[in-house]
């Protein structure tokens, strides 16, 4: 289940329908799947095969489908970082530059945790991600995506065009690191 931090004041969201209600206030769409549906040997793994992979998007189908059946997308894949990732530390500066993008950003957590740093209508908030956590950053609005203290995380990413899906950096005098 996610938790929400606002950066300005330190303030926490915590509980399910105070979670959804603060994300939909900030049209941020976030639901939640049911990560027992995944084959117990891809539970907890972060160096996954594109065999593997493709089994995650497998067990995942009928989520995947229903939410692309309402929302658009066409096209999913599964990204896995972890420190066995080549580049990681490279990868996360990169990453960690508040940007926008020309359609949604979807990410459904499926082992580990992350974190989506975003842009709402009284400032910056992290969302701190779980198993089964599934949210969309809406169309243009800023934001990043990071790790936890964790540093592993297996997400299925979802895409209405892939190739919109270039980050345009948004430089934010309003943005301040935590
Ligand atoms: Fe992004």
């Amino acid at each position: 289940m996610a938790t929400i931090r606002i950066r300005n004041t330190g303030a926490l969201v915590e509980g399910d329908a105070q979670v959804r209600a603060y994300l939909t206030q900030n049209d941020v769409y976030y639901d939640h799947w049911d990560v027992q549906q995944i084959p117990s040997h891809l539970q907890n793994r972060f160096d996954l095969s594109d065999a593997d992979k493709n089994e995650l998007l497998a067990a995942l189908k009928g989520d995947i489908e229903s939410l692309s059946a309402a929302r658009g997308y066409v096209k999913w894949d599964v990204i896995a970082l972890s420190d066995a990732t080549p580049n990681i530390e490279e990868l996360l500066k990169k990453f960690e530059q508040v940007h926008t993008h020309t359609e949604d950003e979807v990410r459904a957590i499926t082992a580990g945790s992350g974190i989506f740093v975003i842009k709402g209508k009284d400032g910056y908030f992290d969302v701190i991600l779980q198993p089964g956590d599934v949210i969309s950053v809406p169309e243009g609005n800023p934001h990043f995506f990071t790790l936890t203290e964790e540093r592993q995380v297996v997400a299925v990413r979802l895409f209405i065009d892939p190739s919109g899906w270039v980050a345009q950096p948004f430089a934010d005098p309003e943005f301040q690191q935590a």
